[in-house]
Parts: structure tokens; C-alpha cells; sequence
């Protein structure tokens, strides 16, 4: 078996860990987490969302946080954006790279975007096409891969379908998001070899949360399978409002670890990625949910 020497993780905790929160924590808290995370070497943190305040008002503070973030060139911040509307304050404060979202589930689309699968393609090809015009390069995320809250299972060939609609809209990344962490090593394996037949490995990323704790274990079978982008949350934060049954994203504190005992390289200093999840987990009021941090931690603090 050979694994990747490098891979690349995309932070996601300012977006997917914050959204889920109940309380609401001010814009210069997430700057100051925001900067810290930016020491840190990772190549990409998720910095916010420009969807519906109704919807999410933990984030409706995003442009004040794009904007008051000190920016390491080093690093790409991009933002979620679910329409036209997300996209044009996102360019407003002169955002250079968003993430689109979308699912094979017509329940959970209906739940989370408020329309179907197929209108929020079309709203995708939209943005897409405005964010080529100006630029901006664009993510793509399909949720619930593995299963839905509402529908159950989830066909890997829809999976498949909807992702190389994505890429051939100019998506460079499509991220697979098992959103309520029902997979395990062989559905993982399975969901690669076919959604791979429609979207080369090279473009896809891992988007695993942990709620029953399998979430490292899926990805060190997506690594065996060739995948070589791991999307992850310092102190386990993450999960989907409208997704039942969604809790913490894998924490990146685990995946940096488990990652340097393979001799894989991140780029990413486990001391600083530690301070980062602490900080924000004494913000929230509570202990980081990372077996690593929780391990390491005091004596780096
Ligand atoms: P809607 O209610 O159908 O939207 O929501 P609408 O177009 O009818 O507009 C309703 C109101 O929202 C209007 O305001 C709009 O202006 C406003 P009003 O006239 O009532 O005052 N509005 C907006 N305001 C700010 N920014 C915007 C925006 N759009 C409309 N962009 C909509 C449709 C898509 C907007 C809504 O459903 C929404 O915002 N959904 C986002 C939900 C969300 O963020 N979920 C979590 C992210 S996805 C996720 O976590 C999964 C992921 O992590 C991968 C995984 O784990 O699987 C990515
Ligand atoms: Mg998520």
C-alpha cells in the first residue's frame, strides 16, 4: 500500500463548527480564531458563510470577519455562498474563492436550501458562471453522501452523477460530505470507486463528521483508495443545523496526528493547531473535542 506523501486539509471550522453553535460568538472572537489558525500552515480555512441570516444567524457577521481577518498570503479563505445574492456580498468584500453546496437527497435539499436538487443546480451554474467572470474559483460540496437523515440511503451513482455535473460546471474540488457520519471503511471504499469512475480521484476531497466516532477510520480508507484532500475542524466542531443527527466534524488535531505517525506531510504545526482548538473550545465554554488536543494539550498551553 502506498499513500500519498502530501495532503492537503481544508480547515472548516470557522464555517461548518460555528454554524452549528447555539450561541452566537462576536466577529472579533472568530477573527482572533480566524488568526490564529492562519499560524498554523494550513493551506485553506473555510472562513464563513454568506447565506440567509434567517437561516444561520451565527454567521451573518460574515463580511466583518472576511474583512477584519489579517490574511496570510500563504493561505486561501474561502467562503460558502448558496445563490447569487451570497455571491454578490461576497465579492463585495472581494472574497477570491467560494464553496457551492448541493446533495443527491431531494429531502435534505429541501430542508437546507429550501428547493430542489435540480434548482440548486441551477442557482450553482449561476454562480459558477458569474464567479468564472470574476475570477473567483469555486468548491463544490455534496452532502449527505453516505445517507440522509430524512431519505436513508443514499445510491453512490447519484452521488457520482451529481459531482461530475459539478466539476464540469468548473467546480475545482468537489468535496463528498458524509453529513450525519453513518459511513464505514467498506462504504466509504465503495462510494469512491464508483463516484471516482465520474470524478478523477485527484479532484476529490473527504468531508467526514464524527457522530459515531468513525470519521478517522473512514479516512485512512479514503487515503488507502488515493485520496489526497481531507477536509477537518479543530476541536472536533462542525455539524448542519438541518441535518438531524449531525455533530462534530473530525478534529484536525486527530487527523494532523494520525497523519505525522504515517509520515504523510500537512504542512501543519500540531503545537499551534492545538492552541487554536483551545482557544476556541474556552470561548464556547467547554473541552475540545479532540483526543489530541485533550492529550497534548496542557502541557503546550
Ligand atoms: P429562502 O428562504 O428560500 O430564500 O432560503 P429566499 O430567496 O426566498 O430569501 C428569503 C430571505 O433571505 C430574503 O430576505 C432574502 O433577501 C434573504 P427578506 O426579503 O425576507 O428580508 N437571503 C439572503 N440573505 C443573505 N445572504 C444570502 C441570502 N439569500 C437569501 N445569501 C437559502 C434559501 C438558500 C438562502 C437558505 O435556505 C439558506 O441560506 N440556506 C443555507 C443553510 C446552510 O447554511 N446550511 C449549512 C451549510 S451546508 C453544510 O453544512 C454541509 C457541508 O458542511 C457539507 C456536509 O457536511 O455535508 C457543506
Ligand atoms: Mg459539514
Amino acid at each position: 500500500m502506498t499513500f500519498p506523501h502530501h495532503i492537503k486539509i481544508v480547515e472548516v471550522s470557522p464555517r461548518d463548527g460555528l454554524q452549528n453553535e447555539s450561541q452566537i460568538l462576536p466577529a472579533p472572537v472568530k477573527i482572533e480564531f480566524i488568526n490564529l489558525l492562519s499560524q498554523t500552515g494550513l493551506p485553506v480555512i473555510e472562513t464563513t458563510s454568506f447565506v440567509s441570516p434567517k437561516w444561520i444567524p451565527q454567521l451573518a457577521d460574515g463580511s466583518d470577519v472576511y474583512q477584519g481577518i489579517q490574511k496570510n498570503p500563504k493561505v486561501v479563505y474561502p467562503v460558502l455562498v448558496p445563490n447569487m445574492k451570497g455571491l454578490e456580498a461576497a465579492i463585495a468584500v472581494g472574497v477570491k474563492d467560494i464553496a457551492v453546496f448541493t446533495t443527491p437527497s431531494e429531502a435534505f435539499s429541501q430542508k437546507n436550501a429550501n428547493c430542489s436538487v435540480t434548482e440548486s443546480l441551477h442557482r450553482i451554474a449561476e454562480v459558477v458562471e458569474m464567479a468564472k467572470k470574476k475570477r473567483i474559483r469555486v468548491r463544490g460540496y455534496l452532502s449527505c453522501v453516505l445517507g440522509c437523515p430524512y431519505e436513508g440511503k443514499i445510491a453512490p451513482e447519484k452521488v457520482g452523477e451529481i459531482g461530475e455535473i459539478l466539476l464540469r460546471m468548473g467546480c475545482y474540488e468537489i468535496s463528498l460530505g458524509d453529513t450525519i457520519g453513518v459511513g464505514t471503511p467498506p462504504k466509504i471504499k465503495r462510494l469512491l470507486e464508483v463516484v471516482s469512475r465520474h470524478v478523477p480521484l485527484k479532484y476529490l476531497a473527504v468531508h467526514f463528521h464524527d457522530t459515531y466516532g468513525q470519521a478517522l477510520v473512514n479516512i485512512y480508507s479514503a487515503l488507502e483508495f488515493g485520496i489526497g484532500i481531507i477536509d477537518s475542524s479543530v476541536a472536533g466542531l462542525g455539524g448542519c443545523p438541518y441535518a438531524k443527527g449531525a455533530s462534530g466534524n473530525v478534529a484536525t488535531e486527530d487527523v494532523v496526528h494520525m497523519l505525522n505517525g504515517m509520515g504523510i506531510e500537512t504542512g501543519v504545526d500540531l503545537k499551534q493547531l492545538i492552541v487554536a482548538g483551545r482557544f476556541i473550545s474556552k470561548q464556547l465554554g467547554r473541552i475540545p473535542q479532540s483526543k489530541v488536543n485533550l492529550a497534548l494539550g496542557e502541557a503546550i498551553a
